[in-house]
């Protein structure tokens, strides 16, 4: 791949010499080159070990107690809650005998801002609110008994059991009072009784986790479930024998357990990613300076923030003053542009970019020139590639340590999702990291859209935490006889349909 690969819109043609100069150095300074990604990729490999020792390391690693991967053949009805970083979303997941099938019903709740930055009674209160409202709505004058729930809290929490979890740290720009360092299952479960909901929260699960379990139910390929959304994570299926912070447990070293990466953490320490100025000042300005380092550079929640930065800065640059004529009150706001400001920009089909135009001016009231619309493209592609180029780093790395040289990687997310060329841009990345051949027509490591992991996958490991339980594999599960108490518990598919 050229190291800088050209634009596919507009043309620099009428870009003045200063703005161009411009442009060459963010091309310098955005652009990660394939020796660095190997280098980068070889560190997160290591770091994704020291993580898993005793000592640890900058990535987490937590092992999640979810124990199996599914067969296709679970079955049964579960409530699922995710709580992601924009939306709250509830469900009603049915897995019926058919392998590999479900049918799943849902309502969305928005996720207040001020919820975010409130205190942790109203955060367990609103979640268990939607709930009940969910209940009351889809289930009427019903007698329901402990309905079994998976939680999927897609944030760093320290898991002893399955249904448990101590938040390390907020992250995607959370941060309400009180929550750090202490279980949240126990304060989500008193707000469930204290509205009285036949509800038993099974299993406390990671986005990633649920991505895992949901692709791998429909794809017995699947290795990796991955994030590319407000925020950035990756779980894979571990043996216990590898895991040496687990050693005191004794159990079988071929046990697998799945683990719940949070390499958002990766290079705390500052060796290898090539970060800007701007993603020290996102850095030093979000609620968690110092924390994130990775997921500060790939993650949805801060590409729109990088580019604003990006522009702000070079406003200001006596050298070449963008936007001389347009007030930029709007662009000095932090986090004014998610990253489907960048989406939209480099959807812009126009050579003479009319869209983009439009966007800056409804947006933020900026009427750019034609050479400032050519900045805004290359830029937007930039940080883009980027995110694609390091994203594949981490997924590199997760094959490399586990020695996989073909298999598949379901992701979700709204960067991956809806990202323009996201994902042609993370295979070329895979392609140099992992030195596969032109010859090879098909990636062998293949990233795949998931099922969608904080609903079903949720169902999914609710499911097989109950039928370990009922098999009497208690290892990691707090209060195994209440958890059975009363539910009816996943029966696996008829054995003939398997056979
Ligand atoms: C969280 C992870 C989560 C990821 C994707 C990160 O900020 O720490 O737990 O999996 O976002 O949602």
């Amino acid at each position: 791949m050229p190291r800088k690969p050209p634009s596919r819109k507009g043309s620099f043609a009428d870009v003045p010499k200063d703005l161009m100069q411009q442009i060459e150095r963010l091309e310098e300074l955005f652009t990660i080159p394939t020796e660095d990604l190997k280098k980068i990729s070889a560190h997160f490999a290591s770091e994704l070990q020291k993580g898993l020792t005793e000592e640890g390391g900058d990535i987490p690693m937590i092992p999640t107690w979810c124990m199996s991967m599914p067969t296709g053949y679970e079955q049964g009805t579960y409530l699922a809650i995710d709580m992601g970083g924009t939306n709250l979303r509830i469900c009603e997941i049915i897995l019926p005998e058919e392998k590999g099938e479900f049918d799943i019903i849902q309502s969305k709740y928005r996720m207040p801002e001020e919820l975010k930055t409130g205190s942790a009674d109203e955060l367990w209160g609103y979640v268990a609110d939607c709930l009940q409202q969910f209940i009351e709505y889809h289930h009427e004058d019903e007698e329901l008994d402990q309905v079994p729930l998976g939680f999927t809290f897609s944030y760093p929490a320290t898991q002893d059991y399955i249904n448990h979890g101590v938040l390390q740290r907020w992250t995607k720009g959370f941060d309400v009072d009180g929550v750090e360092g202490k279980d949240v299952v126990e304060p989500f479960e008193a707000a469930l009784k204290e509205r009285g909901l036949p509800i038993k929260l099974t299993a406390l699960i990671n986005d990633t986790t649920g991505t895992l379990i949901a692709s791998a139910y429909t794809d017995d390929l699947c290795r990796i479930g991955c994030i590319f959304g407000t925020g950035c994570n990756a779980a894979y299926m571990e043996k216990m024998g590898n895991i040496p912070k687990l050693a005191h447990m004794k159990l079988d070293p071929e046990t697998p357990m799945a683990i719940n990466c949070e390499w958002g953490a990766f290079d705390n320490e500052h060796k290898v990613l090539p970060r800007t100025p701007y993603d020290i000042i996102i850095d030093k300005e979000s609620p968690r300076p110092g924390q994130q380092t990775f997921e500060k550079m790939v993650a949805g929640l801060y590409l729109g923030e990088i580019f604003r930065l990006v522009l702000l800065d070079l406003h200001g640059n006596p050298d070449c003053k963008i936007f001389e004529n347009s007030d930029v009150a709007k662009l000095k706001k932090a986090y004014t542009l998610d990253s489907s400001f960048l989406s939209a920009i480099e959807e812009d089909p126009f050579e003479n970019l009319v869209d983009t135009h439009l966007l800056l001016l409804n947006t933020l009231d900026i009427d750019a020139t034609k050479p400032e619309l050519e900045l805004c493209r290359r830029l937007a592609e930039l940080i883009g590639t980027r995110a694609a180029r390091l994203g594949a780093c981490g997924v590199a790395a997760i094959c490399k340590k586990m020695d996989w040289s073909s298999c598949h990687v379901g992701a979700d997310g709204s960067v991956f999702n809806k990202y323009p060329h996201y994902k042609a841009r993370w295979s070329q990345a895979m392609r140099e990291i992992l030195d596969w051949k032109k010859e090879q027509r098909k990636d062998p490591i293949e990233i795949r859209a998931a099922e969608d992991g904080s609903g079903v996958g949720a169902a999914l490991i609710a499911a097989l935490t109950l039928k370990r339980v009922q098999e009497g594999n208690t290892a990691g599960i707090r209060d195994p006889h209440a958890m059975l108490q009363g539910t009816k518990a996943s029966d696996e598919k008829s054995k003939e349909v398997e056979d």
